[in-house]
């Protein structure tokens, strides 16, 4: 028997150096820390959607009977469900406990460890988080300064050799989108490129036509955001059939809950009311970055999401966090290199949008 102190020597050494992701805190610890009730703060850290999920969703939760049974290893009413909203058939979906699931999966199928992924940063920071758990290499290719992707900085990376690209697509935290034109010199690399598209409702944008020539793209989506269900954790993939069925094979064979497939079926049912409010949201942006254009200090960048990142001066980007919590907003603020001069804002209702804007006019006047 080993000493007990000695435990973390039997766990694999790579499991040792894996990174956290930076994962956000729920409304009541944010509340507790601006002194405040949970209902008068603005949460606007994560991109979840103000909304809330259909009502249609309590609804069909409350008078569904069968909890006590197991729900559908090969998740067919659900694949079938999303590969008609999705445009295709069911043999390419999987679905998964959020997307962040899939990237999890994906990269279980794809890389050993010592094996190297490519990661288009800044971007959305689970896919560093789940290659280091499974001992892959990761390869930070920056942006350019429109965070555009490095297009010949990639190749370069690609030829050394590389199993995975991420994009996401809108990008988060930047809000742009990946070109078609981009996607397809990518997809001629011989690697598994892994499309991100956890905002396409927002964006109104996708490249998912292009997984029926290219057996090498994944494009990943999500409910997390457009339908209002980010706590419920419901995500699913469009890929390859071939892809599809070794996910299938390896994924928890029970992964999404019964509730969780009920909560998909009702928002499918209620898309109309679903998209409306999507449409909400993107004229909210619009008008929100409008607004925060004639803050001096700020400059926001345009977004195809529903968030917006915004340029600081050097050194306020904390500063301008701190402060907006202190009046129980709270935006998204990385300390990395790369976005330490920037804050990224959820679009939230239209009131709790209009304090933001009036809270940074104070502080940065
Ligand atoms: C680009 C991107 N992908 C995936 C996710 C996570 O989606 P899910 O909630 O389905 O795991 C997010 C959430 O913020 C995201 O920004």
């Amino acid at each position: 028997m080993p000493n007990p102190k000695d435990i973390r020597s039997l766990m694999l050494p790579h499991m040792l150096d894996a990174v956290p992701y930076a994962a956000v805190d729920p409304p009541s610890v944010l509340a507790a820390r601006a002194g405040l009730a949970e209902d008068d703060i603005a949460k606007l850290d994560a991109n979840e959607n103000p909304y809330g999920p259909s009502p249609k969703v309590a609804e069909a939760l409350a008078s569904y009977k069968g909890y006590h049974i197991y729900p559908d290893p090969q998740q067919r009413r659900i694949r079938e469900a999303l590969a008609a909203y999705a445009g295709t058939t069911p043999d390419r979906i999987v679905a998964g406990v959020g997307s962040d699931e899939l990237i999890d999966l994906l990269l279980r199928l794809f890389v050993a460890p010592g094996d190297r992924v490519i990661d288009c940063v800044p971007t959305f920071g689970m896919y560093a988080s789940f290659v280091s758990v499974v001992g892959g290499e990761l390869v930070s290719v920056p942006r350019t300064k429109t965070f555009d992707v490095d297009i010949e900085a990639i190749r370069k990376e690609a030829r050394q050799g590389a199993k995975v690209i991420f994009l996401a697509s809108p990008n988060n935290p930047s809000g742009n989108l990946l070109s078609e034109a981009t996607l397809r010199q990518l997809l001629s690399l011989d690697l598994l490129v892994v499309v991100d598209e956890a905002y396409y409702e927002f964006a109104g944008a996708t490249l998912a036509h292009l997984i029926p020539q290219h057996s090498n793209l994944v494009v990943l989506r999500t409910f997390s955001k457009w339908a209002g269900l980010a706590g419920m954790r419901l995500g699913y993939g469009i890929m390859d059939p071939a892809v599809a069925e070794r996910l299938m094979v390896i994924k928890p064979p029970y992964n999404l809950s019964v509730a969780a497939e009920i909560a998909l079926l009702a928002s499918l049912d209620d898309k109309a009311l679903l998209l409306s409010r999507v449409q909400s949201i993107v004229a909210e942006r619009d008008s929100l970055f409008a607004r925060l254009r004639r803050i001096p200090g700020l400059v926001p960048l345009p977004s195809r999401a529903n968030f917006i990142l915004c340029r600081l001066a050097k050194g306020q980007g904390h500063r301008v966090y701190q402060e907006l919590a202190k009046r129980g907003i709270f935006v998204r603020y990385y300390d990395t290199d790369l976005l330490r001069d920037y804050i990224r804002l959820s679009v939230g209702l239209p009131q709790q949008n209009k304090a933001l804007v009036e809270a940074l006019q104070m502080i940065l006047s």
